[in-house]
């Protein structure tokens, strides 16, 4: 597609049309482009009843309420706050590989990608970590849809997510502490910041955010460094080079494949095409990172190279909020896990590992 048709229009398997951007340059613009809008209630009004709380995050938001909704929280995940938490980060990842000794044989996935990222957003959202897991069967069935393990119980995974969440905002209420969500109830008590909804909405946005697209980071750069042993050996022996290894990982492997939806927001032209109100437009995230017009080599996993202008945390206003988080994570449990297990092998064939389903995320489910 980036060769004969990079903006392609097309029919997406939920039956509407839209357009699927595949080129780094034209997917950097569309990205920042405004009339692409992400709230697709406001376009659609008579749908309204349908609208979720998850619905009305920063992520499904445009200006003014976008700007509003992610302030809250803006200055908890700045580079700085971010930094503070190195020391608990290297913990947690320590106490996970301490976990391992005596054994030959782990799932790197469930006991090191997924556990360190939800233990870190837990903690910092103030919520047990001992309710991980069902944090976790509820963002995949968020995540993945229809298409995912959980399709016929996605109902009910939201209501629990919602009742839990709701007893939770009432411990809270009672006791506040220095965490986020107190932080967040203090504003939605306060009447013009944040709705009842809406905090709803935040929390479960940081939850599923928090872990879901990490987890992959953590084991895509895994499998690339296996799939690569020369790297895999350059990583170890220059440890410095965690840095570039991970930004390398995120262009060459992204965890989020594609952005999630935007609708064009009136009758318009983007790049010679005429696009209609209401179509759909996606982001080939991934496509756009292997843009040939853009990266020498993109096919090559290199961790030498220098500074990279990766699409892996989107672009524009819904520029990744979490990113500080994700890179420092990334970078701890990755140089951990390479100096603690230098000779960590892979106990299948590449082409056996089973990637999860749904279009947004790319991970696989084991890496035994
Ligand atoms: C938005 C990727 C980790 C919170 C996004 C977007 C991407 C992305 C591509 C923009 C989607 C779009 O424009 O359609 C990633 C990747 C991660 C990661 C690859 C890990 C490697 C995190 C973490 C958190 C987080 C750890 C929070 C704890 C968010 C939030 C938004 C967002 C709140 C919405 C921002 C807005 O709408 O203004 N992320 N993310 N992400 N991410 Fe991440």
């Amino acid at each position: 597609l980036r060769k004969t048709d990079p903006i392609y229009r097309c029919l997406f398997p939920d039956g509407q049309y839209g357009w699927m951007i595949t080129r780094y340059e034209d997917a950097v613009e569309a990205l920042k482009d405004l009339r692409f809008v992400k709230d697709y209630y406001k376009l659609n009004e008579d749908e309204m009843a349908h609208r979720t709380a998850f619905d009305q995050s920063m992520l499904f938001s445009d200006p003014p309420d976008h700007k509003r909704l992610r302030g809250l929280v803006q200055k908890s995940f700045s580079v700085k706050m971010i930094e503070e938490m190195r020391t608990r980060i290297q913990e947690i990842t320590d106490e996970l590989l301490d976990e391992w000794s005596g054994k030959t044989s782990v799932d790197l996935i469930n006991e090191f990608a997924f556990p360190l990222p939800i233990i870190v957003i837990c903690e910092m959202l103030g919520v047990p970590t001992e309710d991980r897991d069902k944090f976790r069967i509820w963002s995949t069935s968020l995540i993945e849809g229809p298409d995912g393990d959980f399709a016929d119980e996605i109902d009910q995974h939201m209501d629990e997510f919602f009742q839990y969440l709701s007893q939770r905002f009432e411990i809270v209420r009672r006791s506040p502490g220095e965490d986020l969500i107190s932080q967040l109830i203090i504003a939605e008590e306060e009447g013009d910041k944040l709705t009842e909804q809406e905090l709803y909405g935040v929390v479960m946005l940081l939850i599923v955010a928090g872990h879901e697209t990490t987890v992959n980071l953590i084991g895509n750069t895994i499998l690339a460094l296996l799939e690569h042993p020369e790297q895999l050996q350059l990583l170890i022996q220059e440890p410095d080079r965690i840095h570039s290894a991970i930004e390398e990982s995120l262009r060459y492997n992204g965890p989020v494949e594609f952005s999630t939806s935007r609708w064009v927001s009136e009758d318009i032209e983007f790049k010679g095409k005429a696009m209609k109100k209401g179509e759909l437009i996606i982001i080939a995230l991934n496509s756009a990172d292997h843009d040939e017009e853009k990266f020498d080599n993109p096919e090559q996993f290199d961790i030498t190279k220098e500074k990279s202008q990766h699409l892996a945390f989107g672009k524009g206003i819904h520029l990744c909020l979490g990113a500080p988080l994700a890179r420092l994570e990334g970078e701890i449990a990755i140089s951990s896990l390479v100096q603690c297990f230098p000779n960590i092998k892979l106990q299948m064939d590449m082409d056996e590992l089973e990637w999860r389903p749904g279009m947004v995320v790319r991970g696989v489910k084991e890496i035994p």
